[in-house]
């Protein structure tokens, strides 16, 4: 299969890439440090990635921001912030992706824990990752017209990234990356379609 990864070069797109990699084409992709560039937050860069790219059997997005910060003081600013690029980056990614993706391919998008089991300042997070979940379930119905699956991984905080992000998920338990790649895998591999794949 030929696989777009965007966030290629992060802490959960680079292991989903070396896995994936082993067995099939991937087209990685990220703002700076990937052999593609694209900025998610932007359409046009969008368009102008996918129009040089071609027809694609999947397309992995690990890579979504949000703000992180209190409720209280929250601006509208940030509150956009990461509506517009966690959750509109991974939506457009679907929406043009659409004119690419070969029959019986798949998407695969990132949420995370912080739509289930917030802490302290995750408000824009799980208001991002929420709105994944409701896309991914109602687009998985009109996309089985077209023979095309969409899903969604929703990590846990990894293991790979407990010294940046342990501080701040106070009582999480840290999940193994390699249970989080494998949550890909079956996303992208198998057969599942409109799951939202909780890996906590
Ligand atoms: N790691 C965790 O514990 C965890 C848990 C739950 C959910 N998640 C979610 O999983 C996703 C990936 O997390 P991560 O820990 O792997 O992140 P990370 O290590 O910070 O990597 C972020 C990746 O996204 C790319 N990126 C950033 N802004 C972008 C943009 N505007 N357009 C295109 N690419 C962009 C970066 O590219 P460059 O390197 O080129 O800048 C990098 O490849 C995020 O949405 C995060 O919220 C992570």
């Amino acid at each position: 299969m030929k696989i777009i990864i965007t966030g290629a070069s992060g802490a959960i797109g680079k292991e989903v890439s070396a896995l994936l990699g082993q067995r099939h084409e991937i087209i990685g992709a990220s703002l700076r440090n990937s052999p593609h560039q694209l900025d998610i937050s932007s359409v046009s860069s969008i368009e102008k990635f996918l129009e040089a790219t071609g027809p694609f059997d999947a397309l992995v997005s690990a890579a979504g921001d949000a703000y992180w910060g209190p409720l209280q003081g929250l601006t509208e600013a940030q509150l956009r912030f990461g509506i517009e690029n966690k959750l509109l980056g991974q939506l457009n990614l679907v929406r043009l992706g659409l004119k690419y993706i070969r029959p019986g391919g798949s998407f695969t998008l990132t949420s995370g824990v912080l739509a289930d089991d917030p802490v302290a300042g995750s408000v824009n997070y799980a208001v991002a990752n929420a709105g994944i979940h409701g896309f991914v379930t109602a687009a998985a119905q009109e996309l089985l017209v077209v023979g095309v699956r969409i899903n969604a991984v929703s990590p846990g905080v990894t293991d790979n990234t407990m010294e940046r992000n342990g501080p701040n998920m106070i009582g999480h338990t840290p999940v193994a990356i390699a249970r989080v790649v494998n949550a890909y895998v079956k996303s992208v591999e198998g057969i599942i379609n409109g799951q939202i794949i909780r890996v906590y």
